[in-house]
């Protein structure tokens, strides 16, 4: 196998995307709001004031869609299936509309010959559960179970890859800690008891799956960021241990080993509870892959005001950051995949998100969008994806962030993460130059990488 040819042949190449950013028509059909409705629409939680009220209007063009993803070569198509449009209360009567949508995706794919992969929760708890303490309240578990169970029932024979959550550190540190996310919270004690509901839901997740699904896979999705000490000091490096086990291996060691890092009680303190020992069976079942969203890495100092995990990140001059404040670190990629590999044993990995923001115009006269930024970004992750399978990473797929510019949450319709760019006004896509890039890739099946 020759360096360019590194990928396997079976590699999978996607993108991703999920359902509140892109959707539009939150309520359409019988849905129930979701926290992100609720939360979008109070006034001063987002940029400009944006909601997901019509965001890339998929909803109602996801065929349109389904044809594009097809025209640009994506084998695989990463999205996430709204709960409050299957259960509009959370619980309860399952809306049938809300299922049809996503079976009528799900087939529209299989018919372009795109493997689904779908993701249950991104975020968009149902309301009506956050109303009944939502992540907080230990019955969410069995609600995701219940939830997981009867979307298995109607898609589990044709999907073949499953995530049971998007991202728990972000639902938890943004939505219960910083409050910059839905549902808004601001409370150190409340953020463990979330984390571990959400695994303790992950793990319900699963349990549905092995019960219902007749075929495929699941896994469960995290974002990974290594934590670099900004210089050799033990403070420093300490620090970066924190700021670590936060945000890496808090939910890493749960699902893999079956107990917490050592350094949660010293970051929470007297927040930290003691978790009924039986949860951890629940958590640490076997899972059929690891979905990883790389985006940057942290480069941190010791900085004892900044509670609870006392880190203050470190700008590095010398490298590019994108318009979400991101350093451009490709070469912690490779590093993360070993790093899972190494730590949890080899298993099969996908990385289920990764891209960048920046703002590329349409040329004023073709309307044209040439984005080499973007471009750039690819070539070296990709690049760095390949040194990791070279170095023994199980890397089996990889899905770009995003598929379209859509709503970043929070920084509403600021901020442009798209292979294809979308013009609001009219809904026009238009597949960027890292698009066009993104195809040769997966028609070389990544041997282009070295054009
Ligand atoms: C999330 C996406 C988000 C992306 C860029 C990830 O944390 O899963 O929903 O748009 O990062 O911020």
């Amino acid at each position: 196998m020759t360096e360019s040819h590194a990928f396997p042949e079976s590699f999978l190449w996607g993108a991703s995307t999920s359902a509140y950013q892109i959707e539009g028509s939150p309520l359409a059909d019988g849905a129930g709001p979701s926290i992100w409705q609720r939360f979008a629409h109070s006034p001063g939680r987002t940029a400009n004031g944006d909601t997901g009220d019509v965001a890339c209007d998929h909803y109602r063009r996801y065929r349109e869609d389904v044809a594009l993803m097809a025209e640009l070569g994506l084998q695989a198509y990463r999205f996430s299936i709204s709960w409050s449009r299957v259960l509009p209360a959370g619980t309860g009567p399952v809306n049938q509309r809300g299922l049809d949508f996503y079976e009528r995706l799900v087939d529209a794919l299989l018919a372009a010959n795109i493997k689904p992969n779908a993701t249950l929760f991104h975020w968009d708890l149902p309301a009506a559960l956050d109303d009944r303490g939502g992540w907080l309240n230990r019955d969410v578990a069995d609600w995701f179970g219940e939830y997981a169970r009867i979307v298995f029932a109607r898609l589990g024979d044709r999907v073949p890859l499953w995530a049971t959550l998007n991202e728990p550190w972000v639902v938890t540190d943004g939505g219960y800690l910083h409050g910059a996310l839905a549902p808004g919270h601001r409370n150190l004690f409340e953020t463990p008891i979330a984390s571990h509901n959400l695994l303790r839901a992950h793990g319900t997740g699963v349990q549905a799956f092995r019960a219902e699904a007749r075929s495929g896979q699941i896994g469960l999705v995290v974002n990974l960021e290594p934590k670099d000490p900004a210089t050799s000091s033990p403070h420093d490096e300490r620090a970066a241990r924190r700021g670590d086990a936060y945000m890496n291996r808090q939910y890493l060691d749960p699902v893999f080993t079956g107990r917490y890092p050592e350094e949660m009680r010293d970051i929470f303190g007297t927040a930290w509870p003691e978790f009924p020992a039986a949860d951890f069976a629940l958590i640490q079942q076997p899972i059929d892959f690891l979905g990883i969203n790389y985006y940057t890495r942290g480069v941190v100092r010791d900085e004892p005001t900044a509670l609870p995990v006392r880190i203050a990140y470190v700008r590095q001059p010398a490298h590019a950051y994108t318009e979400t404040g991101w350093e451009v670190h490709p070469p912690s990629l490779t590093r993360t995949l070993l790093w899972v590999t190494e730590r949890y044993g080899r298993m099969p990995l996908y990385v289920t998100e990764n891209g960048a923001a920046f703002y590329d115009a349409p040329h004023a006269i073709d309307g044209a969008v040439d984005d080499p930024l973007r471009v750039w970004y690819y070539r070296e992750h990709l690049k760095a994806c390949r040194a990791a399978i070279a170095g023994g990473a199980d890397l089996r797929g990889y899905f770009a962030w995003s598929f379209l510019d859509n709503y970043e949450w929070s920084l509403g319709y600021s901020k442009r993460f798209g292979l294809v760019h979308v013009d609001y006004e009219t809904q026009t896509r238009t597949p960027k130059a890292s698009a066009r890039y993104y195809r040769e890739i997966i028609r070389t099946n990544g041997a282009a990488l070295d054009g």
